[in-house]
């Protein structure tokens, strides 16, 4: 899977090294990435390969993240790319610097540029974050950031009390 138009590079290189593995990707991706062979475009239904396993959930309301989340019932856990980042001491200068600047430093939650994007579709944005909430999570992995082991719903949930408002 790839869950994101910015988290795809190497799935041709996956796609052609498994070439039996179904492979799916975010609403964005069969324009952007035409070179690869989808099988399918992600969105709240999980496929029926994964659908015993994970639950899913297509976030709106930011038109440059098209991002697709995942829930791992079993383990509580949820799956995000970009949703959620955290930039903390283990990270270049630069990019502590960054982080800083977005609002993320030792604070995990959306960085400042996507957090104003999500204003577009305040509406879309809101129902995206119940439904989120509405999963039974305690963990969350994360591409950009520490993993948070516990409490991870409360995390995202203070991450994103701003859009519970609107
Ligand atoms: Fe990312």
């Amino acid at each position: 899977m790839a869950p994101s138009k910015l988290h795809h590079l190497y799935v041709l290189d996956f796609a052609r090294h498994f070439p039996e593995a179904e492979v799916h990707g975010s609403p964005d991706l069969p324009a952007k990435r035409p070179d690869v062979p989808w099988k399918g475009v992600l969105d709240d239904t999980p496929a029926p390969g994964w659908a015993p396993d994970l639950d899913q959930c297509l976030v709106r309301g930011n038109r440059y993240l098209d991002e697709v989340v995942f829930l791992h019932r079993e383990t509580r856990t949820m799956i995000v790319a970009d949703l959620c980042e955290q930039a903390n001491a283990e990270w270049p200068l630069a990019s502590r610097i960054g982080g800083w600047i977005a609002g993320i430093y030792e604070r995990h939650g959306p960085p400042l540029d996507m957090k104003l994007l999500f204003r577009h579709d305040r509406k879309a944005t809101r129902r995206t974050v119940e439904h989120i909430l509405s999963w039974d999570f305690d963990r969350m992995i994360l591409s950009h950031g520490r993993l948070v082991e516990s409490d991870a719903k409360r995390t995202f949930e203070r991450a994103y009390a701003f859009a519970l408002d609107w």
